[in-house]
């Protein structure tokens, strides 16, 4: 893993932005996997000004996005389909017919988990997944104790994590209690990893993920096991990290060659 901590969210969001640009600048066509929640949002809005200034072309990405809440309407405009369009697909300007977002209004879940992957796999599988974590380490919805060859299914959510994603609703039993998540197998299909946290509250989740033991009760560690995944934080989320000097120094001084 590649660990890169950075000063502030803003960079974060900036230097994640500009790994993405160059993978759709070598592959036009390239796949994203996309994940929602507050995390991402720093490198949606500098994907959307890359696009406004011209350095950044679209029109061949299609995209995936991690999971969705079932027992919402699509029109809620927390059900992820709206987050989605909303945070990505509108800003920008990508194809709506080449964004998917699981369907968890789908009145057979396991058909519809199924479909997923189907079409993940028809796209040619994910190029670069962008992930955040939760507070208890989950990965997508995958929550503590999910299995590590999980696939595209419905998962219930821990009270920790309605509780953590309660500020987006008007009130916390708003909150669903379930998701159509792809699974740790299949976020780990996704030739490229590139997990963002910011914020104090994730230093405890990001150490555990990237030095502690490789555990589903923290099913974000599975990204030890995965040949190309990068670990970009600030430093209120690197706060806990052992080795922090060591990341610092390694990025300080990576070859021009490797820089993002
Ligand atoms: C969202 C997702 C989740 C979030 C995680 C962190 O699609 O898959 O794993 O990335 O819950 O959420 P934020 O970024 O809101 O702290």
């Amino acid at each position: 893993m590649e660990i890169v901590i950075l000063p502030s969210a803003t960079e974060v969001g900036a230097l994640a932005a500009r790994k993405i640009v160059r993978l759709v600048r070598e592959k036009p066509d390239a796949v994203l996997g996309l994940a929602t929640g507050s995390s991402p949002l720093a490198i949606y809005a500098a994907l959307a000004e890359h696009v406004r200034d011209g350095s950044l072309d679209v029109t061949g990405v299609s995209a995936f996005a991690l999971d969705e809440y079932v027992g919402i309407p699509a029109e809620h405009p927390e059900s992820y389909a709206a987050v989605i369009h909303r945070e990505v697909t509108a800003p920008l300007h990508l194809d709506p017919d080449r964004v998917q977002v699981p369907d968890g209004r789908a009145p057979d879940l396991e058909a519809a988990g199924e479909r997923y992957e189907d079409a993940i796999r028809a796209a040619g599988g994910v190029d670069l997944q962008i992930l955040g974590i939760g507070a208890n380490g989950h990965v997508g919805f995958n929550e503590p104790t999910s299995s590590f060859a999980s696939r595209t299914r419905i998962k219930t959510l821990t009270e920790r994590t309605r509780s953590d994603n309660a500020r987006f609703f008007d009130r916390p039993d708003e909150v669903p209690t379930h998701c159509l998540t792809q699974g740790l197998g299949t976020i780990m299909d996704a030739r490229e990893l590139l997990l963002v946290a910011q914020g104090s509250g994730k230093a405890a989740a990001v150490a555990a993920a990237v030095e502690g033991p490789v555990t589903s009760m923290c099913p974000a560690s599975i990204l030890q096991h995965h040949r190309r995944a990068t670990i970009m934080v600030d430093e209120d989320a690197a706060a806990g990290l052992t080795l922090g000097d060591y990341y610092r120094w390694t990025y300080a001084n990576k070859p021009a060659w490797q820089q993002f």
